[in-house]
């Protein structure tokens, strides 16, 4: 078995034994990296109901689901990403370089 099947073979068992990734997908985020903005979120407080923001590098979309919630109705999240994303509810995508 050569080096890199067995790195893609461990990464692979890591990723599907992994505690987040069968939390976002029970709580139907996109990715696990949802926790990690909802981690920040809980300590420094950036996105609160009315924020406005950019998402820079956005796809598949985690943190931008979690922005949106987190802004509400009164806020308003715009991501980009150079890679299409499917559409999110509360969420303006702009595919295309943020450069
Ligand atoms: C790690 S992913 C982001 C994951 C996202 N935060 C989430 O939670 O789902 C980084 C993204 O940045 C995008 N990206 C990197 N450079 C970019 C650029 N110059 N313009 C637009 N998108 C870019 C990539 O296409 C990729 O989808």
């Amino acid at each position: 078995m050569s080096v890199r099947s067995k790195s893609s073979k461990a990464w692979l068992n890591e990723h599907v034994n992994d505690h987040y990734v069968h939390l976002a997908q029970k709580d139907g985020y996109r990715a696990r990296a949802a926790y990690k903005l909802l981690e920040i979120n809980e300590k420094d407080k950036l996105i609160r109901p009315g924020t406005v923001l950019a998402d820079l590098g956005s796809a598949p979309g985690s943190w931008s689901q979690v922005a949106a919630q987190l802004a509400g109705s009164s806020g308003q999240v715009f991501a980009l990403d150079i890679l299409p994303m499917d559409a999110l509810e509360g969420v303006s995508f702009i595919q295309g370089d943020f450069r």
